[in-house]
């Protein structure tokens, strides 16, 4: 029956018809069907039921962490060498080896704490995770801009996390709640200076570094492993906002980040980073007063170089923000052969939470989403689950096939279906491991030392910025709070606790005499400096 209210069909207009997710064409989008013109609605409306139960559903739960971000598509090109060295002699990985080789990639730049619409301006590490999608199957590089993090056991995530997102009472963001948290934590000290220097608001997501943060590891084809860190080094150079910059933007636009990397790569100018890697042996290095697993340390250039092993560009935006950007999944679980993991206790317990969280988030069947998929012949003989889009081994095609049987989805089997394959070198038996079950920090927690350097190496600008910046934010904060963080930043560096004291009113010598934190050792040159100042 045609409704005579429809706008219908105009003469001449050649564009498809809508249709429903059945297939049934739509001949009226305006009305739904009632009993006469002005009457009540009828149930059987399947077209309004499913149009409106779809859209009732369209959100999904945004990301814990990391909600607000953007895609984009582009590729990593190789250059065949680690430095001046051919690569082959580190890691046996397939998507480095041979220089001008190219892998697609898709990468998704974020802030951390804000929600799905939140401000691209706000004082917060920005994520800059990168899937390749290689021969071997998909590799995830998931990192930040900052080079280091809060903490360096992933038990204390769920914490630092609470602490940085608003109140759960007054729904704000509330510094006497994040510094309550960070004066507990000595360990955070070298990630608060660089976060409240000017480097905690990137212009935007072309002109910022990216870092892997975590310790890797590479494997050669002799089965030797090292251990590596990666940094991403922008061609379009470094560029950071004040507070002042990010208010007057974000007070037009809270989502100009996004913007600019979308209308860039729109106008062809494609932003290109080159992807570099520092290295050590695959040891304890007792030589360190730092250690190599713990991701609040960076690695010195001098002793470490970063050396050049490919450059990644970006020349593709997403063709819809919810498919590809929203449902983007990456992990650090997410590896290929000749990659591996360090025993770094945050990357192990990332290596959990990433999966587990997409599997809630987006469903169990994630990994069948095109912006997700391997690129390479996935066959599982995993089944099922909420909108299984397709049998990952493709019954069809492997029914053509000699020795692979449909019906046998499980493994292993006397009558066909998927094999085991066959470790890619003899001598892949990993590090034999030894040690009593325990709960320990790491020995050589040196909280202080990296980030005093990092200050040290700030032109004055950026002293003056960070110092102000942390005293507008400790301003509101109670005074235990307020005493603790400049007794931390004492032991930093002089300089930055006592002008930080300065501006809010308390005295060095007043807090030097505090005790350490009850799980806190002090070298006996730290404990030497508070005797001095006190
Ligand atoms: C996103 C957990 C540390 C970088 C996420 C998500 C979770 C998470 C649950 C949301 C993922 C999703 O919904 O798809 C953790 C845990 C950590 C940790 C448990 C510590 C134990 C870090 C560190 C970095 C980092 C140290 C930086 C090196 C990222 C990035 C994203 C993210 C870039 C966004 C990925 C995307 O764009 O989809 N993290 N994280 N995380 N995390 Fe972490």
């Amino acid at each position: 029956m045609t409704d005579v209210s429809s706008q219908g069909p105009q003469p001449g207009d050649e564009r498809p018809v809508l249709t429903n997710r059945q297939g049934h064409p739509v001949y009226d989008n305006q009305n739904q069907r009632t009993v006469g013109a002005r009457g009540p609605a009828t149930l059987e409306n399947y077209q309004f039921l499913e149009k409106i139960s779809h859209f009732d559903r369209e959100r999904i739960p945004e990301r814990v962490v990391h909600a607000r971000g953007t895609t984009s598509y582009g590729y990593f090109e190789a250059y065949g060498k680690w430095g001046d060295d051919d690569i082959s002699r580190y890691t046996r990985a397939k998507l480095f080896q041979r220089a001008g080789k190219r892998t697609p990639v898709a990468v998704r730049f974020s802030t951390v704490i804000g929600g799905r619409d939140s401000s691209e301006c706000a004082r917060d590490p920005r994520g800059f995770a990168v899937k390749f999608y290689t021969e071997d199957g998909n590799w995830d590089l998931v990192g930040n801009n900052l080079a280091v993090f809060f903490i360096r056991d992933a038990i204390k995530f769920p914490d630092v996390i609470h602490a940085l997102k608003p109140d759960p009472v007054t729904f704000r963001q509330d510094p006497n709640r994040i510094f309550d948290f960070m004066s507990q934590t000595p360990e955070c000290m070298h990630m608060l200076v660089n976060l409240f220097s000017p480097r905690g608001i990137p212009a935007d997501y072309r002109h910022m570094q990216g870092f892997g943060v975590n310790t890797y590891k590479w494997c050669n084809d002799r089965g030797e492993t090292r251990l590596v860190k990666y940094t991403w080094a922008p061609k379009q150079g470094v560029r950071s906002m004040t507070e002042a910059d990010a208010a007057r933007v974000q007070a037009s636009d809270l989502g100009h980040a996004t913007k600019d990397l979308r209308e860039a790569i729109e106008r062809g100018d494609y932003p290109e980073w080159e992807l570099r890697v520092q290295m050590m042996s695959d040891d304890e290095h007792a030589e360190l007063d730092w250690d190599p697993l713990d991701d609040t340390k960076t690695w010195p250039e001098q002793d470490f170089p970063p050396k050049p092993v490919g450059r990644m560009v970006l020349d593709r935006n997403v063709k819809d923000q919810f498919a590809e950007n929203e449902q983007a999944s990456f992990g650090t679980g997410v590896l290929v052969d000749g990659l591996d993991f360090s025993d770094d206790k945050m990357l192990v317990g990332r290596t959990f939470s990433y999966s587990d969280t997409q599997r809630y988030r987006v469903g169990p069947n994630y990994l069948q989403l095109p912006v997700n998929q391997a690129k390479t012949e996935v066959r599982t003989n995993q089944r099922d689950g909420y909108m299984a889009y397709a049998v990952d081994s493709d019954s069809d095609r492997d029914s053509d096939r000699e020795g692979v049987n449909a019906h046998v989805n499980y493994e292993p089997s006397l009558h066909g279906g998927l094999r085991e394959g066959q470790y890619p070198t003899t001598d892949d038996e990993g590090p034999e491991l030894s040690g009593r079950l325990t709960r320990k920090r790491i020995p050589r927690t040196n909280d202080y030392e990296q980030a005093g350097q990092r200050f040290r190496l700030m032109e004055e600008w950026e002293r003056t910025d960070l110092i102000h910046n942390f005293i507008a934010q400790l301003a509101q904060c109670e005074r235990d709070v307020q005493e603790r963080m400049v007794w931390h930043l004492l032991l930093v560096e002089d300089e930055l606790g006592n002008r930080v004291g300065e501006g809010l009113g308390i005295d060095a010598a007043a807090v030097a005499h505090l005790e350490p934190l009850p799980y806190q050792t002090l070298t006996s040159a730290e404990r030497e400096r508070l005797a001095h100042l006190g």
